[in-house]
């Protein structure tokens, strides 16, 4: 039988005398490994008569614990010594030039986006998403548009092949039918904004078959023309940034709101140079109107108890004019030195441009 005592007091002296994390390791396997001093005492309790076994099995294990906090405490100590000397040892070379910082940038339409969203939000809007394979029924027949109805042809729609069950299928042509699918899933109070791709079988200057939209909706007690009005100037002094912005609201047409109106903003046309503000001239921003009783009673509101605002516009129309971009297809380009130009450092919320 071992001398336990001895044991400890050799297995310690190593612990102590370990200069390195190295040394350490080979006086834990030398003590705990599995062909270690304490894991064959460990095992040799097996053969010792069942008295002696429980004394000494307790005498081995308070010693096993004793040698594992020593080891642990031994092991902060030359961790906490290797990381001073590495200090001392290690210099920065303050003079070494910098590395090129090749930081890429914010895409004006996702800048454009972010600030659309962040003035909503703080206005109470919460942000909906809806699918960009659409069904004919949300994305025309519930919103007032049936089959035979002449409004279908003003949008260039690209058709996909029909669903099993005979419904006809499409890449949605406006974000308009995310209205349908909110008021359908959740009850009025509802107050949402839905930002996303739509699609349109059309390419010129200012055409391009993906773009993009926000659609608004709000469907609540009480809610009038003062509501929109007052919101959506609101929203277009603050996206601009002009305070005394001017406005004015000409009558329209859409199938799913009634009465529509067109909101057009003040602007300047000098010398070719459009500038958004109090000018002679006016410029066409957004569509809205008052959501048609039809499509309340499709999506199974009581249109007596409640009403509401919608309106839609386009986020590169709108990104084009806030940032001076001449044309609506070189968001799509992807060329490189247009990002670097009209790119943003980060997205911030309603600072305008960070660099260039
Ligand atoms: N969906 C219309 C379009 O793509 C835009 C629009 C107009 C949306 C009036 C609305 C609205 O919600 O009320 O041309």
């Amino acid at each position: 039988m071992q001398d336990l005592t001895q044991l400890r007091n050799e297995l310690t002296a190593s612990i102590q005398g370990a200069d390195d994390l190295q040394a350490l390791e080979t006086v834990r396997l030398a003590a705990l490994g599995k062909q270690g001093h304490l894991s064959l005492l460990l095992k040799g309790l097996g053969k010792l008569p069942p008295e002696q076994r429980r004394e000494q099995g307790q005498a081995v294990n308070a010693l096993r614990e004793v040698i594992t906090q020593s080891l642990q405490e031994r092991r902060l100590a030359l961790e906490e010594q290797a990381l001073a000397q590495r200090l001392a040892e290690e210099t920065v070379d303050v003079s070494l030039s910098v590395r090129p910082n090749q930081q890429g940038t914010i895409h004006p339409l996702t800048q454009a986006m972010y600030e659309i969203i962040t003035i909503f939000k703080d206005m109470g809007f919460s942000v909906a998403e809806g699918p960009d394979i659409e069904d004919d029924e949300h994305n025309f027949s519930a919103l007032n548009m049936a089959p035979e109805h002449p409004a279908r042809q003003e949008f260039d729609t690209f058709y996909l092949p029909d669903k099993a069950d005979g419904m006809s299928m499409v890449l949605r042509t406006h974000t308009s039918p995310v209205q349908i699918r909110t008021m359908r899933q959740t009850k009025p109070p509802i107050w949402i904004i839905a930002p996303g791709r739509t699609y349109r079988s059309d390419s010129d200057a200012t055409h391009t078959p993906t773009f993009h939209q926000v659609e608004g909706l709000v469907i609540d007690e009480g809610i009038h023309m003062g509501h929109l009005k007052g919101c959506l100037v609101e929203f277009c002094r603050r996206f601009f940034g002009v305070p005394d912005l001017p406005a004015r609201f000409r009558p329209s047409y859409f199938p799913f709101t009634e009465p529509s109106a067109e909101l057009d903003i003040g602007c300047s046309r000098k010398n070719g140079e459009l500038k958004i503000g109090a000018g002679d001239d006016w410029l066409e921003i957004l569509g809205c109107g008052m959501v048609h009783p039809n499509v309340l009673e499709n999506c199974g509101i009581d249109s007596t108890r409640h009403q509401g605002f919608a309106f839609g516009t386009g986020i590169e129309r709108m990104a084009m004019l806030k940032y001076g971009i001449p044309d609506l297809r070189s968001f799509y380009d992807s060329d490189i030195r247009w990002l670097r130009h009209y790119g943003f450092a980060t997205v911030n919320a309603l600072s305008g441009k960070v660099n260039s």
